[in-house]
């Protein structure tokens, strides 16, 4: 048992020190709650106006009319000031040596159980205590007012040594008097409200001091953002988008040289985790759901929150058994139940697809018959309207798929009967071709599938690009190849030297995706079971050249296997933002998988016979 007393309030008065605009108004509250107050202050007029304060203000402190209400008494002289006092508040500027002189005189002069606050908002209160004994700190403890009577909150702070006794026997006398006491859960410099309002002031008095608003106008924005806004800042913030929030503060932090271990750095962590805020399904600052306050509450729900947009493609060979080559169709779905839209039809047996959304285009090339030179790539508005060709007939073989390099601007898209690889830029010009397996005039080479080129990734941040070459139907000979996002200087597409094999003897690889942040090569794979038919991922750093031909590769050794038993798996893409991979299949149906391969769904089945996809976040 400590020596700690707790004191006896009923007929002790509390004492104020200092009767400024906070000491006279902090009298005013105890009073109210029918308390005797005495204010002690060495000048003559701040104790007069002090005392006037009480006379024309305590009503507007008073909760009901008839209430019992204390006194508010002002003094010079400390000792007569603080004598039966039960607790005694420091209400001093903030000026440290203030403070720690005051502590020390209190520490002779105040009721030994009287309790004893500093209402010092930047500074620790353990700083005002250095020259105060070990007994003294344990009945002392910190006590931040804001401006009483229209804000009743107060907050209560541990000076280090303060006994817990403390802080909850003036929790209680707080609320018995109408105040909200707030618990600082550690010992920060400064409370939780002076530093929100710290930061506030700051900012304010920048936009004033530059001119970008008046005082009445940042007010009054003030009152249309904040007041009439039920929701914090750690809900706004969830609101917006931590991932948005990052790149505003990463953009102060540069302008004006501030670290960001306590920002951009801190959001990270959750920006890591997917957790963007309210957009995401796996929460924010706060768990999935607390500041989504709609009718549906439902995981699912918050899940289609921030679900991207689908797009993807229908082959048409399923729509009609005579006519498919003209079947195809550009469908846009979700993951939230809505019914799968077209938004272009009669195409051509669509493979691949692609969104830039800063061109605001759709981007999907046509193999048209595979046997004739007649793909093509084309691109149309978001919304279906104004399809354009990209790439004319004549100048792909059979469109497979196609991405975009958004770092350096260029499509990129495989072809298959034409045995090559191409790019160039969003409205057609500037048609490279990058790799050429061969010459499709020549029968034999055009039909030998070995040569075929199929999926399409690009890794702007290693500088290259991956495709692959799936080798024939189910047969074990695929491919995943890469070559350098610069052309070899003296080199053409079918001498270049940079060509490079990561993967061979795969069941029959297909799709390909990059996540240039993570630095993973993902692909779909349409083979046989029991290791194709999958979705399979490596990291960069495992891919090597492969120089031996007889090495196979397989799951575990070279690669992770991470999902299997699709129907003819064919499109794949990853949502980085929400970390789920999607993928379609030749029955028509859309998966989605956690990024290790776990929490399998299914979305749409049998509606077409699905090959390319691709996301879109707005
Ligand atoms: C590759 O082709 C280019 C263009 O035809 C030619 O200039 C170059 O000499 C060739 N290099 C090799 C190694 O054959
Ligand atoms: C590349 O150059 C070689 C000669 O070095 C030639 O045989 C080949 O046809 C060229 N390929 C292309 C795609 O121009």
């Amino acid at each position: 048992m400590s020596a700690l007393i707790l004191p006896q309030t009923e007929n002790h008065p509390v004492c104020v020190l200092g009767g400024g605009v906070l000491g006279r108004r902090i009298a005013c509250a105890w009073a109210a709650g029918g308390y005797d107050c005495n204010i002690r202050d060495p000048d003559e007029e701040q104790r007069a106006s002090a005392v006037r304060y009480f006379e024309t203000s305590i009503s507007t402190f008073l909760a009901a009319e008839g209430g019992a209400c204390g006194t508010v008494r002002a003094y010079d002289d400390l000792e007569t000031a603080v004598k039966d006092a039960w607790l005694v508040i420091e209400c001093f500027p903030e000026r440290l040596d203030f403070k720690v002189n005051m502590c020390t005189e209190l520490e002779r002069h105040a009721p030994r159980d009287a309790m004893m606050c500093t209402i010092s908002s930047s500074y620790v209160s353990r700083e005002a205590l250095e020259k105060v004994g070990d007994e003294t700190k344990k009945g002392i403890c910190n006590m931040h007012w804001t401006m009483s009577p229209q804000n009743k909150m107060v907050e209560l702070m541990t000076d280090g040594q303060t006994d817990e006794r403390v802080s909850s026997f003036l929790s209680q006398r707080l609320a018995e008097i109408g105040y909200l006491p707030v618990q600082a859960r550690n010992e920060p410099t400064g409370f939780v409200i002076s530093r929100m309002w710290a930061a506030i002031k700051r900012e304010a008095l920048m936009i004033v001091s530059q001119g970008v608003a008046t005082p009445e106008e940042l007010d009054s924005v003030w009152a249309e953002m904040y007041t009439k806004n039920t929701a914090g800042p750690c809900k706004m913030m969830d609101a917006v988008g931590l991932d948005t929030v990052s790149f505003v503060e990463q953009h102060y932090a540069k302008e004006r040289n501030l670290p960001t271990e306590h920002t951009v750095d801190y959001l990270q962590r959750y920006i890591d985790e997917g957790k963007l805020g309210t957009k995401s399904s796996k929460g924010g600052l706060y768990p999935p759901g607390t500041a989504q306050e709609t009718a549906q509450n439902s995981a699912d729900h918050r899940d289609a929150l921030h679900a991207p947009t689908i797009y993807f493609l229908d082959i048409g060979l399923s729509n009609s058994p005579k006519d498919f080559f003209n079947k195809g169709r550009i469908l846009m779905g979700g993951t939230d139940g809505r019914p799968l839209k077209t938004l272009v039809d009669r195409q051509h047996m669509p493979d691949g697809i692609a969104i830039s959304l800063n061109l605001g285009k759709i981007f999907w090339t046509s193999m048209g018959i595979p046997s004739a030179n007649d793909g093509c790539v084309y691109s149309t508005n978001l919304d279906g309207s104004d399809i354009q060709v990209v790439v004319p007939v004549g100048n792909i073989h059979t469109g497979k798929q196609i991405t975009i390099d958004r770092v350096n601007k260029k499509l990129y898209f495989c072809e298959r009967e034409g045995l090559r690889v191409m790019r160039c830029n969003g409205d057609g010009s500037n048609h490279e071709v990058l790799v050429q397996n061969g010459d499709w005039r020549n029968p034999d080479e055009m039909k030998d599938q070995m040569r075929w080129c199929v999926g399409i990734a690009v890794s702007p941040s290693t500088g290259q690009f991956y495709w692959t070459q799936k080798g024939y139907s189910k047969s074990n000979q695929g491919k995943i190849m890469r070559a350098n996002i610069d052309f070899p200087a003296g080199q053409n597409a079918t001498n270049r030297t940079d060509i490079e094999c990561v993967f061979q003897k795969l069941p029959e690889s297909i799709d390909l995706e990059c996540d240039e942040e993570g630095h993973i090569l993902y692909w779909s794979d349409r083979g046989e079971l029991p290791i194709g038919n999958s979705i399979n991922r490596a990291s960069f750093s495992r891919l090597r050249a492969i120089t031996d031909p007889s090495v196979k590769s397989m799951p575990e050794e070279h690669y992770d296997l991470i999902a299997r038993n699709m129907h003819e798996t064919i499109g794949l893409a990853v949502d980085m933002k929400n970390k789920y991979i999607y993928c379609t299949d030749l029955s028509g149906t859309l998966y989605r998988f956690n990024l290790d391969g776990g929490g399998r769904r299914k979305y749409y089945d049998g509606e077409g016979s699905f090959t390319g996809l691709a996301l879109m976040h707005v």
